[in-house]
């Protein structure tokens, strides 16, 4: 059983229609460990040896995020450049993460028909998300598709219900090492191929 570290940033939770119901169905799954960075750390003042002890004892790490002009809440950033230090995180000496699994869960306001060449935003969610890609792989980690939420405000609550549930599907197959690996490369979000 791999255990996940899902490391969640929003910043006006008491606002939020999408990752408020995500975060309560991750909660929900055994073996997943769910870190509140805005919660956790409200003066940003981050604790690095104790989110470096985290992610030694974890399998998966989750950026758990709604999406902020294409990129993530400062706390998350914040988080990147203290915690994934030279000789922890990558360097000659920094092989804490190899080997381990990364990536993004995002929602966003735009639709799946702005996130693509000929539309307003102009590339995927997937081609925005490339620092997080290049970091994880410096870090020796392998980075999966991104496990998107697109048009957060038009979705009806019981869409968000379904969101939820196949979000803790997503959790559950990463737990027990059960997603099909063959088409990773290629899948522009990991949606699609959630058991
Ligand atoms: C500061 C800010 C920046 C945002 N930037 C983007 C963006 O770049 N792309 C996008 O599609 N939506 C953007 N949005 C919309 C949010 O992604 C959307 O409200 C959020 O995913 C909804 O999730 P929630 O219900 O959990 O808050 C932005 C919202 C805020 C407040």
């Amino acid at each position: 059983m791999k255990k996940i570290l899902i490391l969640f940033a929003h910043p006006a939770l008491h606002k939020s229609r999408i990752h408020s119901r995500l975060a309560r169905a991750a909660g929900e799954v055994e073996g997943v460990t769910f870190c509140n960075l805005y919660d956790r750390y409200p003066d940003f003042f981050i604790h690095v040896p104790y989110e470096q002890k985290q992610l030694r004892v974890h399998d998966v790490l989750i950026w758990q995020h709604p999406f902020y002009w294409y990129s993530c809440p400062a706390l998350l950033k914040e988080w990147m450049d203290l915690v994934l230090e030279h000789n922890f995180a990558y360097g000659r000496k920094g092989t804490n993460l190899h080997g381990k699994k990364a990536l993004s869960v995002i929602s966003t306001g735009g639709s799946e028909a702005v996130y693509t060449r000929q539309g307003f935003s102009h590339y995927s969610v997937k081609q925005f998300l490339a620092p997080f890609h290049q970091t994880a792989r410096l870090c020796g980690m392998e980075y999966l598709p991104p496990f998107v939420v697109h048009g957060s405000h038009l979705l009806r609550e019981e869409e968000i219900d379904r969101y939820a549930d196949w979000y803790a599907r997503l959790l559950t197959a990463l737990r027990d090492n059960t997603l099909p690996t063959v088409k990773w490369q290629d899948a522009e979000s990991i949606n699609s191929l959630i058991p």
